[in-house]
C-alpha cells in the first residue's frame, strides 16, 4: 500500500476564523477518508492561553458546526493528534518551547521530522515568524520543511517583494506554498483537463474561433466584519490580483509539455508576462470600479456605512475589466473579468464565446444564430455546459438553442472535496502545482498596481454606483457594448 504522508503541522493562528471554518474540518475529512492516518499531528499556536483539552474541545465544536454526521469515535481519536502552544511571536523563548514540543510530537507520532508551518494569520507577522523559525532551529529538521502562506501576499509589488525576501531567508522557493484557494476548487483544476484532454476544444482555443472570454465571480455578501482589511484592499487586490488572474492564466496558457509543477507554472507565467500594459488612458477606459449602495428595499447598508469603513471611502467593492493578452494565440481576443460583493448571485462562471459562423443559412426570429458558448461552472454548481443550435422540430429552416450539460457533483455522487482539503493534502505530498509561484505573484501585482495607482489618485465621483443585489454598475455593461458584446446572464446559467 502507498505510504500516507507523515507530517507535523504547526498552525499559527490556531484560534482564528480560517482554522475553525476551513482547516480543522478539512483535516478531519482527510482523516476520515484515510488520507492522513495515525502519523500526523498538529500543534495549534496562538496568543491566548488554552489547555490542550480546551483546544481539542474548540476543534470538535468547529468540526461539528461545519460537517453533518460526525461520528464520536472518529472525532475523539482525531483530536488526540492536537496539542496547543500559547505563543508570543516576538519572543525567542517561546520558539524554543515550541521546538521542544515539536520534537516530542515527532517521536510520539513517528513523523520522520517532516514539518509544515501554516501561517494562518495577519501578514505583518509572516516575516518575523519565519525568521524566528530559522534562528531558533525549528526549520532544522531531519525531514522536509514547508511553509504555507495565506493571502494577502503583500499589498502591492513592493511590499510583496519585501515579504518574499524575508520568507526566502528561511525557506527555499520550492518550500513555499502560497495559497490561492481558487486553485483548490475542483472546477478550476478542471480547466486544464477540459482544454487539454479533448480534441474538440483545443483546436478552436484561439483567436480564429473564440470571440471573447468572460469570467465572473460574484458574491451576494458584503464585507461583513472585514472592513478594516477590505477598505485598504478593495476588490482589485482582494480578488483580481490572485483568483481572477489565475483563472485567466489557466484559460490562456499553452499546453504544458508535461504535467509537472514547473512546466505548468512556466506556461502560466508566460501568460502573465503577455498581459497588455495599458496606458493610463486605456486603464480608465478598460477598467470599471464600483461600490455598493443600499439595496432597493433599504434593508442592507451601503458599503460606506459598514463597520470600520471610511464614510467617504474611495475603495471599490466591484471591478470589471478588459484584459488583452498580446501573444500569437490570443491577439485581439478580449478576456472580460468582473467580480464584486453584494451582487445578485453567488456564482463563479467562465463563458467562452465562439465566433459566429461565416454565413447564417437558417432562419431565427432574431435573424442571427445564437453563438456557441462553453460555460464552465466553477461554483456553486459545478460542471460544463455547451450551448449549441439544433433544428426546431417540424420546421425546415428554423433552429433553436439547446444546452448540453455535464454536472460534476451529480456524476461523482459525493460532495466534491473542499478546496482547503485538496490543498492541505497537496502540501503534505509536496505537490506545489496548485499554489502560486513567486513569479506569478510578482507579475500579477505589477499588472494590478498600475490600475490601483490610477484609482487611488483619482476619486470616483459616482460612488456608490450600484445597488446591492444588482449585477454591478451600468458602466460595466457599456464596457462590453463598446465592443458589440454583452455580459452573458450567468445568473440564468445554473445547471438544473
Ligand atoms: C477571498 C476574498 O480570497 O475570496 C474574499 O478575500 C472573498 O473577500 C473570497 O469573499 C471568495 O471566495 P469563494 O471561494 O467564496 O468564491
Amino acid at each position: 500500500m502507498k505510504k500516507r504522508p507523515a507530517s507535523l503541522l504547526i498552525l499559527f493562528g490556531a484560534t482564528g476564523d480560517l482554522a475553525n471554518r476551513k482547516l480543522y474540518p478539512s483535516l478531519y475529512r482527510l482523516y476520515t477518508k484515510g488520507k492522513i492516518t495515525e502519523n500526523f499531528a498538529v500543534i495549534g499556536v496562538a496568543r491566548r492561553e488554552l489547555t490542550d483539552e480546551q483546544y481539542q474541545l474548540n476543534i470538535k465544536q468547529s468540526i461539528v458546526s461545519e460537517i453533518n454526521n460526525v461520528k464520536d469515535c472518529d472525532i475523539n481519536s482525531f483530536v488526540t493528534h492536537f496539542k496547543y502552544h500559547s505563543h508570543d511571536v516576538s519572543d525567542s523563548a517561546s520558539y524554543a518551547e515550541l521546538k521542544k514540543l515539536a520534537e516530542q510530537m515527532d517521536q510520539t507520532f513517528e513523523l520522520e521530522g517532516n514539518r509544515l508551518f501554516y501561517l494562518a494569520m495577519a501578514p505583518e507577522f509572516f516575516g518575523i515568524i519565519t525568521q524566528f523559525l530559522k534562528s531558533e532551529g525549528l526549520t532544522d529538521t531531519a525531514g522536509y520543511k514547508r511553509v504555507i502562506i495565506e493571502k494577502p501576499f503583500g499589498h502591492n509589488f513592493e511590499t510583496a517583494k519585501k515579504l518574499n525576501d524575508m520568507i526566502r531567508s528561511a525557506f527555499e522557493e520550492e518550500e513555499i506554498y502560497r495559497i490561492d484557494h481558487y486553485l483548490g476548487k475542483e472546477m478550476v483544476q478542471n480547466i486544464e483537463v477540459i482544454r487539454f484532454s479533448n480534441a474538440l476544444f483545443e483546436p478552436l482555443w484561439n483567436n480564429r474561433y473564440i470571440s471573447n472570454i468572460q469570467i465572473t465571480s460574484s458574491e451576494t455578501l458584503g464585507v461583513e466584519e472585514r472592513g478594516r482589511y477590505y477598505d485598504k484592499s478593495g476588490a482589485l487586490r482582494d480578488m483580481v490580483q490572485n483568483h481572477m488572474l489565475q483563472m485567466v492564466a489557466l484559460l490562456a496558457m499553452e499546453p504544458p509539455i508535461s504535467l509537472t509543477t514547473e512546466e505548468i507554472r512556466s506556461e502560466k507565467v508566460r501568460v502573465l508576462r503577455s498581459l497588455r500594459k495599458y496606458t493610463d488612458k486605456e486603464i480608465q477606459q478598460y477598467f470599471i470600479r464600483g461600490q455598493y449602495d443600499r439595496d432597493e428595499e433599504n434593508l442592507l447598508s451601503a458599503y460606506r456605512d459598514e463597520p470600520m469603513v471610511e464614510k467617504d471611502s474611495n475603495t471599490g467593492t466591484y471591478v470589471a475589466g478588459k484584459i488583452m493578452i498580446d501573444n500569437f494565440r490570443w491577439a485581439g481576443v478580449p478576456f472580460y473579468i468582473r467580480t464584486g460583493k453584494r451582487m445578485s448571485a453567488k456564482s463563479t462562471k467562465i463563458v467562452v464565446q465562439f465566433k459566429d459562423i461565416p454565413m447564417n443559412l437558417y432562419y431565427q426570429p432574431k435573424e442571427v444564430l445564437n453563438p456557441n458558448l462553453l460555460v464552465i461552472h466553477i461554483q456553486p454548481d459545478e460542471g460544463i455546459t455547451l450551448h449549441l443550435n439544433v433544428k426546431k422540430s417540424g420546421q425546415k429552416e428554423e433552429t433553436k438553442p439547446i444546452h448540453l450539460h455535464f454536472s460534476n457533483s451529480n456524476v461523482n455522487g459525493i460532495n466534491t472535496p473542499e478546496a482547503y482539503e485538496m490543498l492541505i493534502y497537496d502540501v503534505m505530498r509536496g505537490d506545489a502545482t496548485n499554489f502560486t509561484h513567486w513569479e506569478e505573484v510578482a507579475l500579477s501585482w505589477k499588472f494590478v498596481d498600475r490600475i490601483s495607482q490610477i484609482w487611488e489618485n483619482t476619486r470616483e465621483q459616482d460612488f456608490p454606483n450600484y445597488v446591492s443585489g444588482s449585477m454591478g454598475p451600468k458602466k460595466a455593461d457599456e464596457l462590453l457594448e463598446r465592443d458589440n458584446h454583452i455580459w452573458w446572464p450567468i445568473e440564468q446559467f445554473e445547471i438544473e
